[in-house]
């Protein structure tokens, strides 16, 4: 029989570092009213010269933990979501293994862009439902700061720096928590909407590479806009079906914080009410994979979120990659 998991314990940490819109007024012809209006986006947080991915989730993974009251020693499996690593190699799971002294577990990253932290839970919980693993820590985050064009004015005022991470364990079910549901899927065909040509195997790292502006993120964000919304809601209906759940049974809706605009059609359309959304866009932008970890913590920590709470959470991003997940806190 398949073995319940639970989140025992959320973290998030985002850098102190606070840029408003009226920063991005003074380097590119744009406005906070142009920036409120079609992304909802008020601030975001960047990392400071020097900080790395591995920064970032180690201090969120620590709160984690110690929400959970599990030791690191105890951590079977550490999936870090992220598309952001602070090297091409190692993973930087590895390195925040290394960084919390969690000798017994396996570390790896999942490079699914925005959904990796869905895709790493999903993961997780194949893991732990055979019982192959009894503890693992789900990491979700993301430095996009220095990976785009600060010329680009369609793409440089959407994104923030962030991470988020839960501590999952065998749970009794009801009021110890579920995760009931978690459906994943990409489709290759639609890697041109948006992709970082720059520093990979395709074109390694040359002055001619940085002389282009290769190692900046290429969206196109209007087809983006409409593939996240079809997605989104498409995702999120088949894993409430494969429960059999209803919208109306859901307490909180988190979606992928991309864009106010893609959270509110996708809420009409899922007859979610929007005081049931959780939304941190205006304040961290677009985070990727942190977005979701980071708005949850927010959520349990300020007691939004209590224990026996329905929770649907739905992401998209580049691949394409998109997915939900279904979980009773
Ligand atoms: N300030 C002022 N004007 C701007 C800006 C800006 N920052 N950016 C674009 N514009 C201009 C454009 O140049 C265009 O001008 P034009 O009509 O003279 O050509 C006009 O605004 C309209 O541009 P659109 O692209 O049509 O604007 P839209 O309303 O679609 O909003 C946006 C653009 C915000 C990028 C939107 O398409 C979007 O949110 N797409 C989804 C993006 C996304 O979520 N990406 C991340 C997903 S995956 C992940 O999270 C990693």
């Amino acid at each position: 029989m398949k073995k319940k998991v639970g989140i025992k314990g959320t973290g998030s940490f985002v850098p102190i570092r606070e840029i408003p819109n009226s920063y991005f007024e003074k380097i590119i012809d744009t406005s906070d009213e142009w920036i409120v209006s079609r992304t909802g986006i008020r601030s975001r947080r960047m990392i400071q010269p020097g900080q790395a991915m591995s920064d970032l989730a180690t201090s969120a993974s620590e709160l984690a933990l110690e929400m959970a009251g599990v030791s690191h020693k105890k951590l079977d499996l550490i999936v870090v979501g992220t598309s952001t690593a602070d090297m091409l190699s190692p993973s930087t799971a590895c390195i925040v293994q290394h960084r919390l002294g969690a000798k017994n577990a396996v570390a790896f990253d999942v490079n699914a862009a925005c959904p990796g932290f869905i895709y790493g839970l999903a993961i997780a919980q194949k893991f732990m439902q055979d019982g192959s693993y009894r503890h693992a820590l789900v990491v979700g985050g993301e430095i996009v700061s220095n990976r785009i064009d600060y010329k680009d004015r369609s793409t440089c005022v959407l994104f923030g720096d962030g991470a988020g991470a839960v501590v999952l364990g065998h749970s009794n079910g009801a009021r110890d928590g579920e995760i009931l549901a978690t459906q994943i899927y990409s489709d290759g065909d639609l890697w041109e909407l948006l992709y970082v040509p720059g520093g990979g195997s395709r074109i390694p790292p040359s002055y001619q590479m940085l002389d282009k502006g290769l190692q900046y993120v290429k969206m196109q964000g209007n087809e983006v806009y409409k593939y996240a919304i079809r997605t989104m809601v498409d995702s999120a209906r088949k894993t409430l079906e494969s429960k059999k759940i209803s919208c109306d049974e859901i307490d909180w809706f988190i979606p992928h914080q991309a864009n106010i605009r893609i959270m509110e059609e996708v809420a009409k359309r899922l007859e979610i009410p929007l005081d049931k959304v959780i939304i941190t866009v205006h304040k961290y932008g677009n985070t990727s994979a942190a977005s979701i970890p980071t708005a949850l913590d927010e959520a349990v920590r300020s007691g939004k979120i209590q224990r026996g709470d329905l929770i649907l959470t739905n992401s998209f991003g580049a691949g394409f990659t998109w997915g939900a997940a279904l979980f009773r806190y």
